[in-house]
């Protein structure tokens, strides 16, 4: 018996605010609306919602409440705006459901199916150790169309985003205690590990009166390669850590980032920053280190993109043995609009060019650009109190 995850369908996020939301994704990201829910489904959901999309994989459903009793009106009211459902094709939602329970699933309702014009469209959902967030399994290959719950101007699949984007290279995901996670992902779904690492500021400077530190665990399904990385705070100065302030800006744990996959970042940088796309700098003494940096990593190649356009553009580089691997990442969606309720999600965006890992060396460059980002804020100026007696 298998999971038989085939890829992802969507992911839903819930906003307070559908057209600013709407906007962020249609101008800075280049995602297109394709359609909006049917007024039987909002009177049934008590939910106004809109599908946008990047690509066939890459969909996002902003739900926005209605009603009170509605889930979107649910997970707001204990968290910012945030990605609470993830949502996944399968081959054959039965043996889904049964390889689920067999292993101890908690499910949020049972399989649904809805027989339409358009077709069968199966579905059920369960929680996760990750407050709010659920996961959602779909089968959709007898169903012509994005859900039943949707009207579609058009299909996924249809639509190429000028960026280009291939898929959705992995999500991040931050709790407090990583472990239940790590035991959900390969007892529960079936997934394997696929990288480890803790890392903390300490580690380089054990003389700072503060810092910040975590430790990470990716996971992963092989047979569809979707990809999750999970986060905890760790001491000394946890309260400190990057992780523990997000799960205090999101109120619990929630997904951090989703992280999506180009063929090549430089173009694809120019479209998000001219269309107002704001992101994290890169310190300059990172560029400086950069060369040093790849050659300890085993990388015996060649970077293609000039040092100085990925410096231009803060976009980071990494290496391992197998190749590089550039990115950047987005300021949290709350940074972006000027409010907290914005929440603390933000966006990656990531060429590979051989390197399908996540390299020490690249790890610790994201941890030390949000920090870069948090000391800006003030956040991790000073020493937090701790939970001592
Ligand atoms: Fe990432």
């Amino acid at each position: 018996m298998k999971l038989g995850l085939n890829s992802y369908h969507s992911y839903e996020h819930y906003v307070t605010d559908l057209s600013r939301t709407q906007e962020f994704y249609e101008k800075v990201l280049g995602y297109k609306t394709i359609g909006n829910s049917t007024p039987a489904a909002e009177k049934k959901d008590g939910m106004q919602r809109l599908v946008l999309t990047a690509g066939r994989d890459i969909n996002v459903v902003l739900s926005k409440p209605l009603t009170e009793w509605s889930v979107a009106a649910k997970y707001l009211s204990h968290h910012p705006e945030g990605v609470g459902a993830l949502n996944f094709r399968v081959d054959s939602l039965e043996l889904a459901y049964n390889f689920l329970e067999e292993r101890n699933a908690t499910f949020l309702y049972a399989p649904v199916t809805e027989t339409t014009p358009q077709g069968i469209f199966k579905q059920f959902a369960i929680a996760t150790p990750l407050a709010d967030v659920c996961f959602r399994f779909i089968e959709d290959t007898a169903f012509q169309g994005f859900s039943p719950a949707f009207a579609m101007t058009e299909q996924p699949g249809e639509f190429r985003s000028e960026h280009h984007y291939e898929c959705i290279d992995h999500i991040t995901s931050n709790v407090k205690s990583l472990q239940p996670l790590v035991a959900f992902f390969k007892d529960v779904m079936a997934f394997e590990t696929f990288w480890g690492i803790a890392f903390h500021t300490n580690d380089i400077n054990p003389d700072l009166p503060v810092g910040s530190g975590l430790k990470s665990a990716v996971m992963w399904d092989p047979t569809s390669g979707i990809k999750f990385a999970n986060n905890e705070p760790s001491p000394p100065y946890f309260r400190n850590s990057q992780i523990d302030i997000y799960l205090n800006d999101n109120h619990g744990a929630g997904v951090q980032h989703i992280a999506l996959r180009v063929p090549r970042i430089l173009p694809v940088m120019h479209k998000l920053k001219s269309a107002g796309g704001q992101f994290l700098p890169a310190p300059a003494s990172y560029y400086a280190q950069t060369p040093e940096r790849l050659k300890e990593s085993g990388f015996t190649g060649k970077v293609s993109e000039p040092l100085a356009d990925l410096e231009q553009h803060s976009i980071l580089v990494d290496a391992s043995e197998k190749g590089y691997l550039l990115q950047i990442f987005s300021l949290v969606l709350g940074r972006h609009y000027g409010d907290t309720p914005g929440g603390p999600l933000f966006y990656e965006v990531i060429q590979r060019e051989g390197d399908d890992g996540f390299g020490g060396g690249n790890f610790r460059a994201l941890f030390e650009t949000i920090e870069v980002d948090q000391i800006a804020l003030e956040k991790t100026a000073q020493q937090l109190p701790l939970e001592t007696i």
